[in-house]
């Protein structure tokens, strides 16, 4: 869960190489380096803290040289400090190494170093990749990198130069994510794409087990056995400016107000004459109609957008769903039938949990689909057919956009797979898409009540806990919300069935206690939530409710309410998350939290 980046070609280095790794700043950001080659010599610098607070330092864009690699950290092995922070380098220096991944045989391989005279100088297991290089080392870095991968288990993705072989960088994946980027006279390698879109927007996505040869004219995709690999290149329709913050104080607040929008592109081209038309599911109507069960493995927000999707498909295409923890999947050998569909949900499509829950799916036969964001990921490539949600760029670590995106392809499976099971009718499927076409609007008018809901949240902001309690389809919006909040601000939060409440939680309530309630109209339970407000403001606790716009009935009998407006019982989390998001979006930023960056947190979980 590092960042890495690396530059080769005739402009300098240094600028580059920092201007992409703050893109990449949401992968790890306790630490942060960088290596140039400079009078063929390497020169690095290196220390604890966020990209910006090391450049007031060190000067991190100083150093001459039109070759380099650097790093962003999110620590896995070895603490925080300056020793363990990336690059690292060999015995004799020559040598400079980014890493994003876990090396799983690093002890056994250090002790074999250790014993061959090799010198340590960090607690990483990345470092020991540095001196099996030069362990190999005969002139040819390309030759060296290769053999001491062959000795490596576990997952990589690295950027490594040399500075007896100033015209070439190399790079290297397995089970990280990595891409190269092709430009005119110059390329580049990096984590992910928002780091090199200001270079260029043609990208090549390596595979695990691949080397890249780059050169500033060139570059060279090799198999682990030395073959070339012919790879395509693949043109990314985001451009820079998507990346950026577009005057908004942080790439949450951005994300959530880009709903509306991502919610447009998320449905652009799914839906044709009032129908849903799934061209690329992948699947025939035929294998539609024989699936028995559904599976859909996430973790985080995404699993909570895959519990939603339960209540979507049981109900209206009448499968039965199971949600699972990718990082429980695997390892309690889950039986698949023939006739199961695996759906794995993925913004960043790179988590390892995620992806290893897929893989182990798919040893077991299953058909996999996946929800994923980012175009070309690992968990799209190793997936039978994906679904883009197409929401654009998510930068902030707290997931938003992409959640709701994620609800639509959920909506959209739901009512595709009714149709071809013959369940839903033409009407019913008209109605439906007429209920969809709404939601951006609706979005928009959340979003205008935000200025209340920073109002509302002026109230909490010092309180150190909350509940979060909703029923039904909104049970996992309860969920999402107290996730939200937690990992912004914080805040000790938990999502609970609102009925559950009585049989434990209920006893945390009183006066200290703010109690965030689902109660629109249009759920189902709503007069049960009634019943469950009551048990609450009873108790002393402080009740803000999510309510259906016009109902003032409910203003009586609670403390602070945000109304929504509203749609039908299936759609409604779409809109009730909004206020949420805004809700703990505003509460972190009164607290002074760093919103984009909560602590211990990195965007995409590329370890197990
Ligand atoms: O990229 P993914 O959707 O696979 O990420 C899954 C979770 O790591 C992610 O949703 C995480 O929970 C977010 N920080 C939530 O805001």
């Amino acid at each position: 869960m590092c960042g890495i980046v690396g530059y080769i070609g005739s402009k300098k280095a240094a600028p580059l190489l920092i201007e992409g790794l703050k893109r990449l700043e949401y992968r790890g950001y306790d630490s942060a380096g960088i290596a140039i080659i400079g009078n063929k010599q390497i020169l690095t610098k290196k220390d604890i803290g966020k990209i910006e607070e090391i450049h007031k330092k060190i000067n991190l864009i100083d150093l001459n040289g039109n070759l380099g690699i650097a790093h962003c950290r999110w620590a896995t092995h070895g603490s925080v400090c300056r020793e363990n922070a990336h690059p690292h380098s060999d015995c004799s220096g020559k040598i400079a190494i980014v890493h994003n991944g876990i090396i799983e045989n690093y002890n056994e391989l250090k002790d074999k170093l250790l014993a061959k005279g090799h010198k340590f100088r960090s607690e990483t297991d990345t470092e020991v990749i540095a001196h099996l290089i030069e362990e190999n080392y005969n002139g040819d870095i390309k030759g060296a990198t290769l053999k001491a991968l062959k000795e490596i288990d576990g997952a990589y993705a690295l950027g490594i130069i040399c500075s007896d072989e100033p015209d070439k960088l190399i790079a290297a994946r397995n089970e990280s994510p990595l891409i190269i980027g092709v430009g005119k006279g110059e390329n580049c390698m990096a984590s992910d794409v928002p780091a090199i879109l200001k270079l260029t927007n043609n990208v090549v996505f390596l595979d695990d087990k691949e080397l890249a040869v780059l050169t500033k004219d060139n570059f060279k995709v090799l198999g682990l056995d030395g073959k070339e690999i012919k790879k395509e290149i693949t043109k990314i329709e985001w451009n820079a400016e998507q990346a950026e913050k577009s005057g908004f104080k942080h790439f949450m607040l951005k994300e959530i107000y880009e709903q509306p929008k991502a919610i447009e592109e998320t449905i652009n081209g799914k839906i044709s004459n009032d129908d849903v038309v799934l061209k690329d599911i992948g699947l025939s109507n035929n294998e539609i109609s024989k699936i028995n069960r559904i599976l859909i493995v996430a973790c985080g927000t995404s699993w909570h957008a895959g519990l939603v999707g339960e209540f979507m498909l049981e109900e209206l295409a009448k499968i039965p769903v199971e949600v699972e923890y990718a990082s429980e999947f695997r390892y309690r050998d889950p039986i698949i039938n023939k006739n199961d569909l695996v759906i794995a949900i993925s913004q960043s499509g790179e988590t390892a949990d995620t992806l290893a829950a897929l893989k182990e799916a798919k040893k077991k036969g299953a058909k996999i689909l996946s929800i994923c964001n980012v175009v070309g990921s690992s968990i799209a490539r190793e997936s039978y057919s994906v679904l883009y949600t197409h929401a654009g760029p998510e930068i902030g670590v707290a997931s938003t956009k992409a959640f709701t995106s994620q609800l639509i392809i959920l909506y959209l499976i739901t009512i595709y797979f009714g149709k071809i099971k013959g369940i839903i009718s033409k009407d019913q499927i008209k109605n439906r898409v007429r209920d969809l076409r709404k939601i951006p609007l609706q979005i928009q008018s959340v979003l205008e009540e935000n200025k209340y809901i920073k109002l509302h949240s002026k109230y909490f902001y010092k309180k150190a806990n909350a509940l979060y309690l909703g029923r039904g389809i909104n049970y996992p919006i309860a969920l999402e919300g107290a996730l939200k909040l937690k990992e912004v601000s914080y805040i000790h939060a938990e999502g609970y069935p609102a009925a559950e409440m009585k049989h434990g939680p209920i006893a945390l309530i009183d006066k200290e206690m703010p109690v965030i309630v689902m109660a629109t109209k249009d759920d189902r339970t709503y007069k049960k939530v009634l019943a469950n407000i009551e048990e609450v403001k009873s108790r002393g606790g402080i009740v803000i409710a999510i309510t259906s716009e016009g109902d003032k009935e409910i203003r009586k009998r609670v403390d602070h309410t945000i109304p929504i407006p509203q749609n039908s019982y299936i759609l409604s989390p779409i809109l009730a998350v909004v206020p949420l998001q805004l809700f703990a979006y505003h509460i972190a930023d009164l607290r002074g939290c760093d919103v984009d960056k909560p602590r211990n947190l990195a965007k995409s979980c590329t370890v197990e």
